[in-house]
């Protein structure tokens, strides 16, 4: 009677060991089901975040009217959250727009909405005869590497290059840059010239922070 309910117990044990060697591999009793559950609700975030993605718009500012949201905007640099009296007279335009509210500058303000509508990007373009010179390139510093910043960069040329007499864009980036030269770099733009090139190259060779000129033209 010991001995079969002894041999009986060894045979459970052995049957409950067996069985939970292979309990990962079985689908129904995995223990790894929560932990696959986790990650499908990841993927559906990052599928989430893939479809804002799709709602970024990029159009042209209208002036007055969207003033407000590109300061908005503006104001998330890190430099704004300077007392006024530190800023550079630069930067104090750039955050209230000066430029684009006057009509003598030629400026267009290519600005980029997330799905709310709110300004997230904003990009100023001075439309000249033989260039436009893209300038002030900014995404709000809680929004970066979603791909807004080359958005706008297309929405530059296909917002203002069709009206504009020129094909030639134009633009300034200091080397230490890094985020902003690849963007131009990836969107086409290269050293405007030898002068620029030698430029370039030195900063390499130095480490300094040099401003250098890249161009790009674009096809009709
Ligand atoms: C430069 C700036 C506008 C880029 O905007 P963004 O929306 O983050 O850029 P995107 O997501 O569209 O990235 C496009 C490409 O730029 C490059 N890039 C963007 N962020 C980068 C980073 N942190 N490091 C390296 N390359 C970067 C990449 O080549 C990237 O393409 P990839 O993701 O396929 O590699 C943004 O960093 C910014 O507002 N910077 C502060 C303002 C500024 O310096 N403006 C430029 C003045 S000349
Ligand atoms: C900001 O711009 C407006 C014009 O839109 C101008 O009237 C105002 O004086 C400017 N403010 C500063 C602080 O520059």
């Amino acid at each position: 009677m010991m001995t079969t309910s002894r041999i009986l117990i060894q045979w459970a044990l052995w049957f409950a060991a067996f069985w939970m060697i292979h309990l990962p591999k079985s689908g129904a009793f995995s223990l790894g089901a929560p932990f696959q559950k986790t990650l499908a609700t990841f993927k559906d975030a990052v599928h989430q975040v893939n479809t804002n993605r799709k709602e970024i718009t990029v159009e042209v500012a209208q002036i007055p009217e969207d003033l407000p949201g590109i300061r908005a905007c503006r104001s998330t640099v890190d430099f704004a959250q300077q007392t006024t009296g530190n800023l550079l007279a630069s930067q104090k335009s750039f955050l209230n727009a000066t430029a684009l509210t006057d009509p003598k500058l030629n400026a267009i303000c290519v600005i980029a909405r997330n799905a709310q509508g709110s300004i997230v990007g904003t990009t100023d373009c001075r439309v000249g005869k033989s260039e436009v010179v893209v300038n002030n390139v900014l995404v709000r510093p809680d929004q970066r590497g979603q791909g807004i910043g080359e958005k706008m960069m297309v929405g530059v040329e296909e917002l203002i290059m069709p009206s504009a007499s020129t094909t030639k864009l134009t633009l300034n980036v200091y080397t230490d840059n890094k985020p902003a030269v690849r963007l131009y770099e990836k969107c086409g733009f290269a050293i405007s010239d030898p002068a620029n090139a030698a430029v370039f190259g030195l900063s390499k060779l130095t480490g300094a922070n040099l401003q250098v000129a890249m161009s790009k033209t674009i096809k009709r």
